[in-house]
């Protein structure tokens, strides 16, 4: 796969595709995990003395209109602590090709509004992202959005039709950790699914069975009664529950058998809450499972997603004795890498 470290940046405009999808609140980024991720990649460009950044990136489903509870803007504070010696822009997206005026030359670092405020982004349209590379002037594109890459999106497939792609150095990094834990996990192979995002996960589950000894599915996935079709797959049995009957966490009785199986496991892929952690009094199965994996030494154990990372780097704070063999940015990109799938944002590198 071709990346930075395969060009010459010196005094280049580069286009540089992030995730920063990071967890908000009350208006100011609640986990920067996303955001630090990808400082390499940034450090490296400047180090190698590229021109200008433009960052770009989604946050959100704002379903292609503007939507300011997406707006990228708590993200130039994060960007601005991390990199204190750089003036950062924030521009709105282009509306047309014409090229991006009145930014001081000193601001090397850009970042643009949320792409998904454009319903090309998620049409994967051209003309949409072939407007964003001539108003920023880019002479390259780098992919550093692994969370993302499972997506076939304007920056993460139409983009190859005008610019050549290089992979970030955190889809680089990404890529080799997580080919380790596939390469040849050391068995059995538990994974832990949960979350919310119930329509994109469903369909995942099964395709687990190649690489997992036991599948587990809590969340909303459970709640909504999701039916297993394989003995090897245990989906939670009993919940939580608030006033209004809505199952808002897995209860004591499948916590247990999680755990179990978690004490007999020697490499586990958690990806996605198991229940509504952002309210502590749903947040008891997702904590016990975090202090379970983080105090487990003799397993491999993978942390995947931005709310489950978010989770579980909030409990390392607390809990120093917790550690884990990886914790990676992708969430849905992870899993659907795991199981071998194309992923069209790594794709359109190799392109
Ligand atoms: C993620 O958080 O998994 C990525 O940022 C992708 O977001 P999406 O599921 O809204 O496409």
């Amino acid at each position: 796969m071709k990346t930075i470290k395969d060009i010459d940046v010196k005094n280049k405009t580069v286009l540089l595709r992030a995730d920063y999808n990071v967890p908000l609140k009350d208006g100011k980024v609640e986990n920067d995990l996303r955001i630090r991720a990808g400082l390499p990649t940034i450090n490296y460009l400047l180090e190698h003395g590229a021109k200008r950044i433009y960052l770009i990136s989604h946050l959100g489903r704002p379903e292609g209109k503007e939507n300011l509870n997406f707006s990228l803007s708590p993200i130039v504070n994060t960007l601005k602590k991390l990199l204190p010696n750089q003036e950062i822009g924030f521009y709105p997206l282009p509306v047309d090709s014409e090229p991006i005026k009145n930014i001081p030359e000193k601001v090397k670092i850009v970042l643009l509004e949320n792409l998904r405020f454009n319903p090309g982004e998620e049409e994967n349209s051209q003309d949409f992202i072939g407007n964003i590379v001539k108003a920023t002037k880019s002479d390259l594109y780098v992919q550093d959005g692994f969370a993302v890459v499972h997506r076939a999106h304007a920056s993460t497939d139409a983009i190859k039709e005008f610019l050549p792609v290089y992979a970030g150095l955190l889809v680089e990094k990404e890529i080799i950790n997580l080919g380790k834990v596939i390469k040849d996990p050391e068995k059995p192979v538990l994974v832990i699914i949960g979350g919310a995002k119930v329509e994109d996960k469903e369909p995942l589950i099964e395709k687990f069975l190649k690489i997992a000894d036991n599948i587990v599915v809590g969340g909303k996935i459970s709640a909504d009664g999701y039916k297993p079709k394989n003995e090897k797959i245990y989906v939670a049995e009993d919940f939580d529950e608030n006033s209004k009957g809505e199952k808002l966490d897995i209860g004591p009785l499948s916590t247990g058998k999680i755990t179990e199986l978690i004490a007999n496991s020697k490499t586990i892929i958690w990806n996605g809450l198991l229940g509504y952690a952002e309210d502590p009094t749903y947040a008891t199965s997702s904590t016990i499972v975090a202090e379970k994996l983080g105090e487990k030494s003799d397993a491999t154990t993978v942390i995947c997603g931005g709310d489950t990372t978010g989770f579980v780097e909030n409990l390392m704070k607390e809990h120093k004795n917790l550690n884990y063999s990886l914790i990676s940015t992708g969430g849905g990109a992870s899993l659907e890498f795991l199981i071998g799938k194309k992923l069209p944002g790594l794709e359109a590198i190799k392109d």
